[in-house]
C-alpha cells in the first residue's frame, strides 16, 4: 500500500515538529506532512534551535513503521539516504555532499540540512509513531554557523522547495518500501557511499564525554562503528560526530 501522503502548508508557524506531534497525539495516521515557508521556533537536536527565516525548506511527517526502537537507527539513515539522493540531484558537483553519522547532511564540508528523528513509546516498548523532521538550507545558511545553503551549489536557478519535498517523498517512500521488503543491507551501503571515508578522523559527543577515533563503518543497526587509539574497534549508538 502506498504512503497516503497529505500535505498540510503554512506561511508561518513556530514549529512543524510541534504541529506533527500535536496531530499524531490525536491519531492522525501515517502520512500527514507538515511544512512551513517560517517557524518562529524551529528546533533541532539537542534542544538547539534551528534558525527558520523564508527561503529555506521546513517540513515534517508523521510515520508508524512497522519495526521496533532497535530498528530507529537504520530508519534515521534512511531518511538521511533520501535526502541525500535529492540534494546531489540539484547540484554541480554530487560528491560535494557528505553525510555524517547519524543524521546530518554536509555540502563542501558545513552543514546544509538536518534532520530531527522523535517518538512515541508506548508502555509495552512498542514505537506509537515516528515524526521525522526535515530543514534543508535552500537559499540561506545561518551566518554564525558552519553552516552552508544549496543555492551557491546547485546548478539550478530557482530551486523550487515544493519540488525538493516531492522528490524527497518518493525518494523516501521507495526506500521505506525496500527497506521494508528487503532489509536494511543496501541502504547501509548507499549511507556509506555518501559519507565520511574509512580511517577519517572523528569526533564523538556521547553525553557530555568527547570521544576521538577513526570512522571504521556503520553497523547493521545503524550505530556506529569507530577503532579508538588502543585499535579497538567501537560501537557508539547515540552521539554526535565531528569531523
Ligand atoms: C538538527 O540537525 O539538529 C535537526 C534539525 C531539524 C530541523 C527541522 S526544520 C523542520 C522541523 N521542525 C523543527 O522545529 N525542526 C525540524
Amino acid at each position: 500500500m502506498p504512503i497516503p501522503w497529505s500535505i498540510e502548508k503554512y506561511e508561518e508557524i513556530t514549529s512543524t515538529q510541534d504541529i506533527i506531534k500535536g496531530m499524531a497525539g490525536i491519531g492522525v495516521p501515517e502520512g500527514k506532512v507538515v511544512q512551513a515557508q517560517i517557524q518562529t521556533q524551529g528546533r533541532g537536536r539537542f534542544g538547539r534551535t534551528w534558525v527558520s527565516p523564508p527561503g529555506n525548506l521546513y517540513f515534517s511527517f508523521l510515520l508508524n513503521p512497522p519495526c521496533g526502537v532497535q530498528e530507529l537507527g537504520q530508519l534515521s539513515l534512511l531518511v538521511a539516504v533520501a535526502l541525500a539522493r535529492v540534494l546531489r540531484a540539484c547540484m554541480k558537483v554530487p560528491d560535494d555532499l557528505m553525510l555524517k553519522w547519524p543524521n546530518d547532511i554536509l555540502i563542501a564540508g558545513k552543514k546544509c540540512a538536518g534532520i530531527l528523528i522523535e517518538t512515541d513509546i508506548g508502555p509495552d516498548q512498542a514505537l506509537r509513531w515516528v515524526a521525522v523532521g526535515i530543514g534543508v538550507n535552500v537559499e540561506h545558511a545561518p551566518r554564525d554557523e558552519n553552516a552552508s545553503s544549496l543555492r551557491d551549489y546547485s546548478f539550478l536557478k530557482d530551486i523550487s522547495r515544493d519540488r525538493l519535498l516531492e522528490d524527497f517523498l518518493s525518494e523516501f517512500e521507495a526506500l521505506y518500501r525496500m527497506w521494508i521488503n528487503e532489509g536494511f543491507s543496501a541502504i547501509k551501503q548507499e549511507w556509506l557511499s555518501y559519507a565520511h571515508k574509512k580511517d577519517t578522523t572523528v569526533k564523538v559527543r556521547v553525553g557530555l564525554q568527547l570521544e576521538q577515533g577513526l570512522f571504521h563503518s556503520i553497523n547493521d543497526d545503524g550505530s556506529l562503528l569507530l577503532r579508538d587509539a588502543d585499535h579497538r574497534l567501537k560501537t557508539i549508538t547515540a552521539g554526535e560526530v565531528y569531523l
